[in-house]
């Protein structure tokens, strides 16, 4: 059966490193931080501790020793998780258009936070919120559980991807009932009140990597609280999936690896020690501009070693009861996904019949792209290619 998934992976870019933008942003957009209460189950994982670069090394040789136990056997209890977390977003709606009242809610992934939709550097050429700006959608955009300016929970119970599909769950709740900002602490930006009021009719789920993983997952335990998928980085493949990767990231320890960056990062957060393993996962020659790299590396984010151990728990009972439009988006060149190369590792027909209520089902291949779409040049005519998916789907 096709395999789901793939990737663990994401990647990222954007802005800047904290407080966002200054109360001056041009942008009609607001900085929040949302709290965010949980009350669900995880699982308790058997996996070696991370506190030092050498122990990283080793918890990556014990993911992918061929031996290891496998997800099923690792999988050794239960854990009950009821908490309240602290989510780092931003609101932005363009003023009244013929698409201001469709929320399109970005979901990062893995090795980045919300500046992967939002490039400081070029944003015209990169950031994805200034594209769906112009094209009249709002947006929202938020920094996953463990990354940027959110909490860094426990990397062992609460760092899973079940959780963070309860987490998207809450945020769209909030969004579509139109208190996103009501019950949140507003930070800085724009003060004006149509943002304050606003409420969208639609919302669009966006995903990158594990970002996507978490938004199939809301929209195969809720179908009926979503209008509409956009997974990138993300694909049902007929190949095995190699090891999910793991050792192409160059994983060290985080705190050790950058102190300051990621100085509240605790036990069991890894972080790429290069930006040359930032390029083998995201990116691909001929495709990248140096300096987007260094961007890249310089915004990097850590993971949480349970979020690799729990990447299928994000998926729900059941695909095929998604009513809305579903289009996947990869990188022609996607290391971690395809291997390299996407060409051939698919079916359209086997995807189709995954999602087999939903209203329309495409797959896009970005050419000559790796696995960080918004990174890599030519992001922004791939945006294109979504937003006429979706203007076409009446979104
Ligand atoms: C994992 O190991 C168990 C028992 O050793 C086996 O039954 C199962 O099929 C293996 N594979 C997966 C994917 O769980
Ligand atoms: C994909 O693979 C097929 C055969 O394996 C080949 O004919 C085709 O040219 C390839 N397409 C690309 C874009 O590489
Ligand atoms: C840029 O992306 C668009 C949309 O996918 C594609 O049609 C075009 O061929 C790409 N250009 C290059 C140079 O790859």
């Amino acid at each position: 059966m096709a395999s789901i998934i793939a990737a663990i992976i994401v990647a990222a870019l954007t802005i800047k490193k904290s407080k966002a933008s200054p109360t001056n942003d041009p942008r009609p957009c607001v900085q929040l931080e949302v709290p965010v209460s949980i009350d669900t189950t995880a699982i308790k994982w058997l996996q070696p501790k991370v506190d030092n670069n050498i122990e990283a090394v080793d918890w990556v040789r014990f993911q992918t020793t061929r031996t290891s136990p496998n997800t099923t056997e690792s999988a050794i209890g239960q854990i009950t998780i009821k908490k309240t977390f602290k989510i780092n977003g931003q609101l932005c709606v363009p003023p009244k258009g013929s698409k201001s009242s469709i929320l399109q809610i970005a979901t990062h992934g893995g090795g980045f936070d919300k500046r992967y939709w939002d490039a400081e550097i070029k944003p015209k050429e990169y950031s994805y919120v200034q594209a769906a700006l112009a094209e009249g959608y709002s947006i929202f955009t938020y920094d996953r559980l463990g990354t940027g300016l959110s909490s860094k929970p426990d990397a062992y119970t609460d760092m899973q991807l079940n959780i963070h599909v309860e987490i998207l769950r809450a945020l769209t709740a909030l969004a579509r009932s139109g208190k996103l900002i009501s019950a949140s602490k507003r930070l800085s930006g724009s003060k004006d009140a149509q943002l304050t009021a606003y409420q969208p009719s639609k919302i669009v789920h966006v995903g990158h990597s594990i970002g996507s993983i978490t938004s199939v997952g809301l929209i195969t335990h809720y179908p009926a609280e979503s209008d509409g998928l956009i997974a990138t980085g993300f694909l049902h493949t007929n190949i095995p999936i190699p090891g999910l990767n793991v050792g192409s990231w160059g994983f060290e320890f985080a705190r050790q690896s950058n102190p300051v960056l990621f100085k509240d990062h605790g036990s069991g957060y890894l972080v790429s020690g290069t930006k040359y393993n930032i390029q083998l996962n995201f990116l691909r020659a001929g495709s990248f501009e140096p300096e987007v790299l260094d961007y890249a590396f310089k915004i990097r984010q850590p993971i949480a070693v349970s979020e690799f151990k729990s990447i299928l728990t994000a998926f729900g009972p059941d695909f095929g009861k998604f009513e809305g439009p579903v289009q996947l988006v990869i990188g022609e060149n996607d290391y971690g996904v395809c291997g390299g190369d996407c060409n051939g590792t698919y079916s359209l027909d086997e995807i189709k019949q995954i999602y087999a209520s939903a209203k329309d089902v495409a797959v896009h291949v970005q050419p000559g792209t790796g696995h960080g779409l918004t990174l890599s040049t030519n992001a922004t005519a791939g945006y294109k290619v979504s937003f006429e998916f979706l203007r076409k789907n009446g979104l």
